[in-house]
């Protein structure tokens, strides 16, 4: 696609600009009058208020509930009746709630939770399979001004137990299995051997989705079908009046500690921000059909499967099971019989189903498609094209993503529903309105055109996070102290002579594993609470379909001796430690990691190593026979 035409390049900037331009020079104007898209209970006083920053405040002042604006103000239009969520089952079942349908059971859902004492600020955990009573409680708590954080349901009890301890979570909302390939996946189990090592959790809530047996503690633990039935249709709950920055949930996730990071969002700032990124970046339109396929376990569910697309009254469509399931074509299938008109995935299932071959694909009619988007990790150019050619017949422009848990919602994309700029496979082209991002040296200087450097955000966004729960240290530690008054998203980046964002993958310890994020801290202390275990040091190998797996190197303690069995042993901790997205590819037995003088590991060069490249500077280390014999040994 080369270099921009002039007069198409002229008429796109000349748009994009004025925008991006009022955004960033009169913020507080422009997010004064953006923010009046949703319905407040209350006006704020401030648009920003920056006299505790890092710690922005947004909208301080203003009132407003996130399920209101999701539901209620749908019911007072046309869209009453409107589909708002298509739900597959991964058996093939389908339900479809309208706009009524999920207000009636949001407001039931509601209801329950203040049932069990639920009140505004309480945190509830969600261990879920993606079933529609996953939306249903988050928007109840939401309703109630309750905290929700939704935990992966492939996090294994350990990790679910840790997230639970950090929340403090009084209730916990589960399921009593899910299903993955025709299989069950035993959550409530999971759950019960969680909560032997938490206090805070008072009750539980399980759905039935599988009709699993399960152990039901008396007085603690409740089936949703038994509770529900006792709560009438009509019952009104009032949605709580809740601040702006009142918390709508905490979501965990890595960072390069051994502990993930509650990284909490605000309501009003958040509500705002996901509904303009959807609109700016994808130009939804009410007869569209939305399916973002991540699982609501993520912040990309959280903002474009619930929050984003019922903030616009769009037809959501969600997914149960696996991409490939029962056969290589179950997502083409989805996108054909639902008529799916905007796709937007991860370039991980992209590579997948290259490999399974664009048979599975060219088996369905695609022609509703009319945008595909594209989240979670750098796009590889061959990936980018197959997903143009084959999936979109070079009809639908690919809208590559850059954002974060940390951000809300997407922050560097091509703005479609502004002016859609010339595509360039692997680029998410340039920043949304109101998003001030540059690309610096290790001092904060700018980089020339198509030099690596950090990504850096100069200024606050309506989307950004509160903070870290319980941890403002963390936050601003992690954020806002590499390059002091910016904040700092851990990515590199390079811009291109025409000013183009090409996101260059993570600059810090943290693994994308199927855009799945990973720290590898969390890794090595899983994996050096073994009693064989002295050290460990894990880095990102390079995997054609998941784009990166970890690997782990092991130093053994003096009596253990490296095996087979041992490697298995090591691997199934960390999978029972973290859950099953962690399990390390291989562990690398060692006699000695490189480690520089003073004892650091230097994970550089064993990064260098698995990746086959030179190991640059090593005047610093400590061993050099050590370092030879690794590299002997990545040689074969
Ligand atoms: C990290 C954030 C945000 C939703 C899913 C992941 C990487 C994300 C892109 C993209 C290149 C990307 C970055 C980022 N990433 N989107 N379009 N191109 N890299 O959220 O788990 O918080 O991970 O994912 O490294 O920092 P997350």
């Amino acid at each position: 696609m080369g270099v921009l035409p002039t007069e198409e390049k002229k008429i796109f900037l000349n748009k994009l600009e004025e925008i991006r331009q009022k955004a960033l020079e009169h913020p507080e104007e422009f997010w004064d009058e953006h923010a009046r898209a949703l319905d407040w209970f209350k006006q704020w006083d401030k648009v920003l208020d920056d006299k505790d920053k890092p710690s922005y405040r947004w909208f301080v002042g203003g009132k407003i509930n996130a399920s209101y604006n999701a539901l209620d103000r749908h019911l007072k239009t046309w869209r009453k009746n409107k589909v708002a969520l298509i739900w597959e089952g991964e058996n093939g079942e389908v339900k479809k709630y309208t706009y009524r349908d999920l207000y009636v059971e949001v407001n039931r859902a509601a209801e329950l939770l203040k049932n069990f004492g639920v009140t505004k600020g309480d945190r509830i955990a969600f261990y879920m399979p993606m079933i529609p009573e996953l939306p249903i409680f988050m928007l109840a708590a939401a309703r109630i001004g309750a905290i929700h954080t939704v935990v992966f349901s492939g996090f294994s009890s350990d990790a679910l137990a840790k997230r639970i301890n950090d929340a403090k979570a009084k209730l916990l909302i589960t399921a009593d299995g899910g299903f993955r390939r025709g299989k069950v996946i035993p959550l409530k189990e999971i759950v019960d051997k969680a909560l032997d090592s938490t206090i805070s959790v008072e009750n539980v809530i399980v759905v039935k989705r599988t009709g699993t047996k399960v152990n039901m503690v008396e007085g603690r633990d409740f089936w949703y079908h038994e509770l529900i039935e006792g709560i009438p249709r009509n019952v009104y709950v009032e949605p709580e009046r809740l601040d702006a920055n009142h918390p709508l949930f905490i979501l965990y996730t890595s960072g390069t500690t051994g502990t993930p990071k509650g990284v909490y969002h605000s309501t009003g700032g958040y509500l705002v921000w996901v509904y303009w990124t959807l609109k700016w970046a994808f130009d939804p339109h009410d007869d569209d059909i939305w399916w973002c396929t991540a699982d609501i376990g993520w912040i990309t569910g959280h903002s474009y499967i619930v929050y984003a697309p019922l903030l616009h009254g769009l037809t959501s469509l969600m997914y149960e099971g696996a991409p490939d399931y029962p056969a290589p074509d179950r997502w083409w299938s989805i996108i054909e019989k639902h008529g799916v008109t905007i796709f937007y995935t991860a370039p991980t299932a992209i590579r997948m189903f290259m490999r399974y071959g664009r048979k599975w694909v060219d088996m369905h009619d695609l022609s509703s498609l009319r945008l595909l988007g594209t989240v979670g990790e750098p796009i590889n150019p061959e990936a980018w094209e197959w997903y143009y050619e084959v999936v979109g017949k070079k009809r639908c422009p690919i809208i590559d993503t850059w954002w974060q848990t940390e951000t809300g919602g997407f922050m560097i994309a091509p703005a479609a529903g502004i002016a859609l700029p010339p595509l360039k496979p692997g680029s998410a082209t340039f920043p949304l309105p109101g998003v001030d991002a540059d690309v610096v040296d290790e001092d904060g200087k700018p980089v020339p055109p198509n030099t690596r450097g950090y990504l850096v955000i100069k200024k606050p966004w309506p989307g950004m996070l509160l903070g870290v729960w319980g941890d403002l240290k963390r936050y601003v530690d992690t954020y806002w102290s590499r390059f002091p008054g910016w904040y700092y998203p851990g990515d590199y980046a390079m811009r291109d002579e025409e000013g183009y964002f090409w996101i260059l993958g993570r600059a810090d310890e943290v693994l994308k594993v199927a855009a799945h994020r990973i720290g590898t801290m969390e890794i090595e202390s899983a994996l050096v609470a073994h009693p064989a275990v002295a050290e460990a040091a894990v880095v990102g190998k390079p995997d054609p379909v998941k784009g990166e797996v970890p690997l782990a190197f092991v130093v053994l303690r003096e009596g253990y001796e490296p095996s087979r069995e041992l490697e298995e042993e090591l691997i199934n901790l960390v999978a029972e430690n973290i859950g099953p997205i962690a399990r390390p590819a291989g562990i690398v037995f060692v006699r000695k990691l490189p480690k520089t003088r003073s004892g650091k590991i230097m994970r550089r060069v064993l990064k260098a190593i698995v990746r086959g490249e030179d190991v640059g500077d090593i005047t610093t280390i400590e061993d050099r026979s050590a370092l030879e014999e690794l590299i002997e040994m990545f040689k074969s």
